[in-house]
């Protein structure tokens, strides 16, 4: 999950990363009233979940409190890259000297932890990486060491930040690391950490996304979730634990095994074009234990999206055979009673598949429909959802 900046800099001042006041508003009266009490000029900062705010107009200066209603009466609605702003940080405005840049990200490639710094932070690092790779320097982290003063100091050194700074950046980076692991996170990114005039080094802007694996242990981070943002039907889904994600098309899908599921989403893809272009309504990947009351949580969440016209399951039986399979489904219709109205074609295969397609035969549930191929099934579930 990513975090919005003022999130951010919530568990940035949790863990003693220094940053300057600052309060949240959705209207420019309370841009005016959170402007009023921190004093002073403050800077305007939409809140949207992506980069380059600053140069889409998204960051103002406001000289004072009336500027700031005003500046944020300009931002809030405002689209960046497809993100409509709902939400303004007012921050005190740092007199800044220099804008230098830190990050300790997960680095999946080489199965370790990196930090990146560089002393030519601010709006321009993404050019400064590609132009100037030299001048961001790159050092791993392992999991098990993780950053220590030591090596804080050896990546201070490495970046080549200047002497007057070296210990509070270092001091910064040792309070980030500590953000990035007490809090689960795979991005800890400040751009810009700034040198202020007085010479203190502080956290102008934050960036964290947090692992999603580790919701079990971080019960805090429910709150961070923006619901607003959140698809009812996924936000269903997971709160029965189905690995869920809601396509454009139209037809529902349900699978065993995430690979299967992918490989349904191309088949039916494919099988739509004759239909007008029919596509796929869903990732659903109900697992190897496909019960009764699993099915029947998929399939309710399926057929409770209102894009769907016919739905598809597709499973492969393996340490769940489809006679267990098959008697899942029907009972998930009974479960479903009348609030099961959309055709359903499904492919057994695999595992005892002669005993669940008879079981399926023997139901005789009018919604189902049994075609024992997966391209078979697809193309005639496509072809219900055209219909
Ligand atoms: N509190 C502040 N006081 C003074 N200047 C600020 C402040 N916050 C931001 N700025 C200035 O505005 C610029 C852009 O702000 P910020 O980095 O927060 O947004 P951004 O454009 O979204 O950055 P990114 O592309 O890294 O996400 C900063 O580089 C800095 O020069
Ligand atoms: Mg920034």
């Amino acid at each position: 999950m990513d975090l919005f900046e003022y999130q951010a800099r919530g568990l940035f001042e949790k863990h003693g990363v220094p940053v300057l006041p600052a309060a949240i508003a959705t209207t420019p009266d309370e841009a005016e009233v959170a402007a009023k009490n921190i004093g002073g000029k403050v800077v305007v900062k939409a809140q949207v979940k992506t980069g380059g705010r600053g140069k889409a107009g998204g960051v103002k200066l406001a000289v004072d409190a009336v500027d700031a209603r005003e500046k944020a009466g300009a931002i809030l609605g405002m689209d960046i890259k497809g993100h409509i702003v709902r939400t303004v940080m007012i921050a005190a405005a740092a007199p800044i000297e220099s804008e230098y840049y830190l990050a300790i990200l997960l680095d999946r490639s080489n199965r370790t932890f990196l930090v990146m710094a560089s002393v030519s932070g601010g709006m321009d690092i993404e050019e400064v990486a590609r132009t100037a790779p030299e001048k961001l320097a790159k050092i791993p982290v392992s999991a098990v060491d993780g950053i220590s003063a030591a090596k804080a100091k050896e990546i201070v050194s490495a970046a080549k930040f200047p002497f007057d700074v070296a210990d509070q950046v270092a001091e910064v980076l040792l309070k980030l690391w500590e953000v990035f692991q007490s809090e689960d996170a795979t991005l800890v990114e400040v751009n810009p950490l700034v040198k202020t005039k007085d010479g203190k080094v502080i956290a102008l802007d934050g960036k964290i996304t947090l692992d999603d694996n580790a919701e079990f242990r971080q019960s805090e981070h429910a709150a961070l979730v923006d619901h607003e943002a959140t698809n009812e039907l996924e936000a269903a889904a997971k709160a029965k634990d189905l690995n869920y994600v809601k396509l454009e098309g139209q037809v529902g899908i349900i699978g065993n095994g995430a690979g299967l599921v992918m490989s349904t989403l191309d088949v039916v893809a494919d099988a739509g074009k004759k239909y007008g272009g029919v596509l796929p309504a869903n990732f659903l990947d109900i697992g190897g234990g496909a019960s009764a009351q699993i099915m029947a949580d998929g399939l309710s969440i399926i057929l409770g999206d209102s894009d769907v016209k016919s739905v598809f399951v597709n499973v492969f039986g393996g340490i769940t055979s489809c006679d267990a399979v098959a008697t899942g489904i029907v009972q998930a219709l009974e479960l479903l009673g009348h609030k099961a109205t959309k055709p359903i074609v499904v492919r057994l295969d695999g595992n005892n598949v002669l005993e669940g397609r008879a079981i399926l035969a023997k139901a005789g549930h009018p919604l189902i429909e049994q075609v024992d191929t997966m391209d078979g099934a697809a193309d005639r579930a496509a072809e219900l959802a055209a219909l």
